[in-house]
């Protein structure tokens, strides 16, 4: 695990102010996602005691996607180090039969598996996404690959002498979807990063829905200028082949059945290369080679791991290509027929017990781990309450530090903090804590610099949050033109899901509101289907997101599907570390097995350094 971030020179006051290199410790990954954008994302919070540790995403300053010429035959170039990055060409309109229209290159990053193609352990490609919708799988990859391969693959090295000829070693894929990072034409709302970052300041500025008496009324007609405009950009494209059209799931699973039948006739074409040029092996063994790793034009299948939205994608290519699955598992599960409806209402069924645990964890590891604790539960508890009530009146005023300006600190950023932690609480209950304790005493510098940080994710390369509303406003039932007071009405219904996240939850589909453009092909299929290997489903006892509740209603459809219980919190399996969920999802892939049906799986530690249970 690698802590310190290369090829990034810290400024010599920074490294000696204590608060921000503590700060710099627990949000090491650079993937800092802002509250509105991070909503359906396996977050990038990591240390080294969550599931995944992270690591810095290899620099490669030499490598420039547009250096690779799209094409339609899978075409593996080398970057980022051993990585490899290919942009597959795709149609974008997959109903287009005429073979003229625009096309869509896809951008692809594989971290090779342990083994070459030829070794009889090679175990193909485990594709995952990252959900949002609209996060970047090229970014999961560098960020998180190796980690999931590591999960994924036979426990021992494949050099052990040891190691039988029945174990894998997979290639861990993904690609940006459509109108995400480098897959091109980009989709975008703004005329330019600029206008983008200046409209998101704005509207953070504004807070949540409950901020003040005018928040609900001014974030309203900001979704409607936002998502009209959006709408624009596409009535104002020449062409009818506008990617806010085409970025919707099920192109997205047409993509994901074209890269897995791409991949196998690279994997032949690969095969036939390593054995011209390799090693000896008998004619007769050159041949069972070539047979096992013979492209089947239309029949190869799916390795699967997606999380968050990515379980949406996942249960769609399942609903749509049944036939077509090998492995899949889908963790931290959304209801998909909940998010086709366009409602969003399964899933803060379980956020404000997520926060009940906090304090719980909190009083339980005392004021030696958790500043916020006091002598008793109840009195921990009512610190929180107590800070809310008084940052809604009385926002914190932090004058300006070496590494940023002034600020203030109010009652909409402690809930998008709250919001953050519960995503991620081995990473963030501890800073959590301690940005609490640090405001009950109305000191906001801690707090400060935490958004300082966050505010980078705006100035990553490919930062577009408008991906995410291009993906869902188009898969959800269209609500354009839905009245103020009925929104305000769904409002009131989330919040009172949720104390902790209804305000914010209520605002990501805010911008369909004034979102007019329809999909060329949208999901109006069952999620009840018999598919060729069954599905895993994999849930937390406490996710503030994807309540667990989910994974059962989905696994209900899906033949012989199994659900996975992690007793733990946060969003997505990976959010803690266990050993437990880790060796069934590692079997599963290996071997096809799966979990024994009522499985619940302990954690290996919990938050604040508590033991696992
Ligand atoms: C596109 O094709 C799929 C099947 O390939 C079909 O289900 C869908 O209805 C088509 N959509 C349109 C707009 O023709
Ligand atoms: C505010 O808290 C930070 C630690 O987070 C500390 O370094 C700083 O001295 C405090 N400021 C004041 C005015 O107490
Ligand atoms: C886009 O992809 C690049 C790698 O090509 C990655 O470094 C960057 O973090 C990604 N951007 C986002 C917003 O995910
Ligand atoms: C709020 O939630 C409670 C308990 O789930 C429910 O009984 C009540 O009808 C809800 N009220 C509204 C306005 O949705
Ligand atoms: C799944 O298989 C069962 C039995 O083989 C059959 O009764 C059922 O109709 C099938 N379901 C679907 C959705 O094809």
């Amino acid at each position: 695990m690698d802590f310190v971030q290369k090829g990034e020179h810290q400024p010599i006051q920074l490294s000696q102010d204590r608060s921000i290199r503590w700060i710099r410790k627990v949000l090491r990954p650079a993937a800092t996602v802002f509250i509105l954008a991070l909503l359906w994302t396996l977050q990038y919070y990591r240390d080294n005691i969550t599931g995944f540790s992270g690591h810095e995403s290899p620099t490669d300053e030499g490598f420039k996607w547009e250096s690779i010429t799209p094409s339609k035959q899978l075409i593996y170039h080398p970057c980022h180090g051993e990585y490899q990055c290919a942009r597959l060409e795709v149609p974008m309109d997959w109903n287009r039969t005429d073979g003229q229209g625009a096309t869509v290159a896809i951008a692809m990053i594989r971290l090779p598996a342990k083994v070459l193609v030829t070794d009889v352990r090679y175990g193909g490609p485990v594709i995952v996404n990252p959900g949002g919708p609209g996060g970047s799988g090229v970014s999961l990859v560098l960020k998180e690959g190796k980690d999931i391969q590591k999960t994924v693959d036979f426990q021992t090295s494949p050099d052990n002498s040891e190691v039988q000829s029945s174990a894998k070693y997979f290639d861990v894929v993904s690609f940006d979807p459509r109108g995400v990072n480098n897959t091109t034409p980009p989709f975008s709302c703004f005329a330019n990063p600029e206008t983008r970052r200046m409209w998101k300041l704005q509207s953070d500025t504004e807070g949540n829905l409950d901020s003040s008496d005018a928040s609900f009324n001014n974030l309203w007609a900001r979704a409607i200028a936002f998502g009209e405009t959006c709408s624009l950009h596409g009535a104002s494209a020449s062409e009818l082949e506008w990617i806010g059209r085409f970025m919707n799931t099920p192109p997205v699973v047409a993509d994901m059945v074209e890269l897995v039948e791409r991949h196998a006739e690279w994997r032949e074409k690969e095969t036939s290369r390593l054995l011209r040029n390799g090693v000896q092996v008998s004619k007769q063994k050159q041949r069972d080679i070539q047979l096992r790793n013979k492209w089947q034009r239309g029949e190869e299948k799916l390795l699967y791991w997606g999380f968050s939205y990515g379980s949406v994608l996942g249960a769609t290519f399942a609903a749509m290509q049944p036939g077509r699955i090998h492995r899949l598992v889908v963790d931290g599960v959304c209801d998909s027929r909940d998010y086709y409806a366009g409602n969003w209402l399964k899933n803060l069924q379980d956020a404000d017990s997520t926060l009940q645990k906090f304090f719980e964890y909190c009083h339980e590891a005392g004021p030696e781990s958790c500043p916020l604790a006091l002598d008793n539960l109840h009195a921990t508890t009512a610190v929180y309450y107590d800070i809310l009530a008084d940052v809604a009146s009385n926002p914190v005023a932090v004058p300006e530090s070496m590494t940023r300006g002034p600020d203030i600190i109010t009652y909409s950023d402690v809930h998008a903090m709250v919001i953050q932690s519960l995503y991620s609480p081995m990473a963030l209950f501890p800073t959590m804590a301690r940005l609490l304790a640090d405001l009950s005493h109305r000191n906001g510098s801690s707090f400060a610099d935490f958004k300082a940080k966050n505010l980078k994710a705006t100035h990553e390369p490919g930062y577009n949050p408008e991906a995410l509303s291009g993906v869902l406003c188009a898969d959800g039932k269209d609500i354009h033109g839905i009245a103020k007071g009925e929104y305000r009405e769904y409002w009131k219904t989330l919040r009172n899901q949720s104390q902790a996240v209804g305000d914010e939850w209520a605002t990501v589909r805010l911008p369909c509101a004034g979102w007019h453009v329809r999909p060329n092909w949208a999901f109006d299929g069952s999620f009840v289907q018999n598919t060729s290997h069954p599905l895993l489903f994999i849930g937390n006892s406490y996710d503030p997101v994807t309540p667990i509740r989910n994974a059962v209603t989905m696994s209900s459809g899906f033949s012989d599907s199994v659900v996975l219980q992690q007793d733990s919190l946060g969003h997505c399996s990976t959010a803690a570390p266990s050993k437990c969920t880790a060796n069934f999802v590692r079997l599963y892939f290996q071997t096809g097995e799966l979990p024994p049906l009522g499985t619940i799986c302990e954690v290996d530690e919990r938050p604040f350094g508590l033991p696992g249970v």
